[in-house]
């Protein structure tokens, strides 16, 4: 087997050209299709950076009307998801997403059209319009199927989607059963808008491998949940509240902060990034929509006090300056959401609610230049070992 040197966690190996999304690691900006995401988080919505990302530019007044209403009329499932998400309704919501997807791709008639057509090598202008429509749907459904698991997960009725309200605003409604306060829409839409994609990390890099197949949408985007779900990728906003939650007093911070610099310790959860040698930009932005929260409805869990304390501990420790080691954009998302009560179970599964767009957008991007992933490993166990039978052993 061919041998050489190892490229441990692909550690900036190019996988394809892009144009959906880009990183200055060094000097922490990003950028969706050439949009600062300071100007999106400011101007913008869900909707219409979603259609950006999916679309590569910016929607006319009417196109994004349209989109809207496609979007808004495909939030429903398929009977048989809700079953799969009632059967699970104890478990993790992220096991529960993951099932979910595979569920509605099963019996979604525009996924059997698309994998009947790609069997047999056929991808042209009709195939990448059914592409596109499962990909809106999939954007669309996400959000049902997570306020769906929190309603089952609680014994409560289900709340059906309504058409008047936004994408963020629908999800909070769906969740609890009312019209949201005007700033926990606006902090959906916020996290919305700063998760929906970011170049291909793990979860993205997932969801190439498994269309790289030509296996469906839908099964790339439960393979990217799957991924998502691991504590050093989206986890991590969950794990990130609930150190907060523990400590529960900033006094606490350093001591924390020092367990994660010990040899063999607990990595800090919501720090440090492969890319990004500098503060996440999309922290900043959520940081500040943070204390706008905390200072409009309180802070009595001390989890704003808490994170920044350990913020403080983070940015004079010389173990996190000289490896240059900053909060990521978990470090603050999940803390309005808490005071929003969203259990923290789910702060990962709406990052997946956001980031569905990314995931389809790459995937529609790769199509265009389809090549199966197929690495290799280097060999470096014997060979030719004599068998020995059972009993001679
Ligand atoms: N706490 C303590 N030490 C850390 C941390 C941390 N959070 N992150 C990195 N390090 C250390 C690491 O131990 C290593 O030290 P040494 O050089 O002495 O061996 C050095 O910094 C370089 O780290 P690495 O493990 O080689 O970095 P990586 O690029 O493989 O991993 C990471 C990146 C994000 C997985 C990692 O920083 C980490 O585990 N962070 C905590 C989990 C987290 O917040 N994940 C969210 C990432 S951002 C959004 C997302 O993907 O969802």
């Amino acid at each position: 087997s061919p041998c050489g040197p190892i490229v441990h966690g692909l550690e900036d190996v190019l996988i394809k050209n892009t144009t959906i999304s880009d990183i200055d690691g060094e000097k922490g900006i990003l950028w969706y299709r050439g949009y600062r995401i300071e100007d999106l988080a400011k101007f913008s919505n869900y909707e219409e950076v979603s259609f950006l990302v999916l679309y590569g530019r910016l929607p006319t007044r009417s196109e994004l009307k349209e989109y809207e209403r496609r979007l808004k009329s495909s939030r429903d499932l398929h009977p048989a998801t809700v079953e799969v998400i009632r059967a699970l309704a104890k478990a993790h919501p992220m096991f529960a997403l993951e099932a979910a997807v595979a569920a509605e791709g099963a019996y979604d008639e525009d996924n059997q059209k698309l994998i009947e057509a790609l069997r047999v090598g056929r991808y042209k202008a009709e195939e990448k319009e059914l592409a596109y429509r499962i990909a809106e749907k999939l954007i669309a459904k996400l959000p049902t199927m997570v306020a769906y698991h929190y309603r089952f997960s609680k014994g409560l009725e289900l709340v059906r989607p309504r058409d008047d309200l936004s994408h963020a605003a629908n999800f909070l409604y769906m969740m609890f059963g009312k019209e949201p306060d005007p700033l926990a829409a606006k902090g959906i839409d916020l996290y919305l808008i700063l998760h929906a994609d970011h170049e291909v990390p793990a979860s993205t890099f997932t969801a190439h491998v498994v269309v790289s197949t030509l296996s469906d949408l839908y099964s790339s985007v439960a393979a990217a949940i799957a991924a998502l779900k691991g504590p050093l990728h989206g986890g991590a906003n969950e794990m990130a509240v609930r150190n907060y939650l523990e400590i529960g007093d900033p006094s606490k911070a350093k001591e924390l902060v020092e367990a994660a610099t010990k040899p063999g310790g607990p990595k800090l959860m919501g720090v440090g990034h492969r890319v990004y040698k500098a503060y996440d930009p999309r922290a900043r932005i959520f940081k500040e929509f943070s204390r706008d929260y905390v200072a409009k409805f309180g802070d009595p869990k001390n989890l704003f006090a808490v994170a920044s304390a350990i913020e403080h501990e983070v940015l004079n420790n010389p173990y996190f300056q000289q490896r240059k080691l900053y909060p990521n954009v978990d470090f603050w998302s999940g803390i309005a959401f808490y005071y929003m009560g969203v259990p923290y179970e789910y702060f990962t599964p709406i990052f997946a609610v956001s980031r569905v767009v990314g995931w389809v957008a790459h995937i529609l991007e790769y199509w265009e230049n389809n090549r199966i992933f197929r690495p290799r490993a280097c060999y470096a166990g014997p060979h030719d070992l004599q068998y020995i039978p059972i009993d001679q052993r």
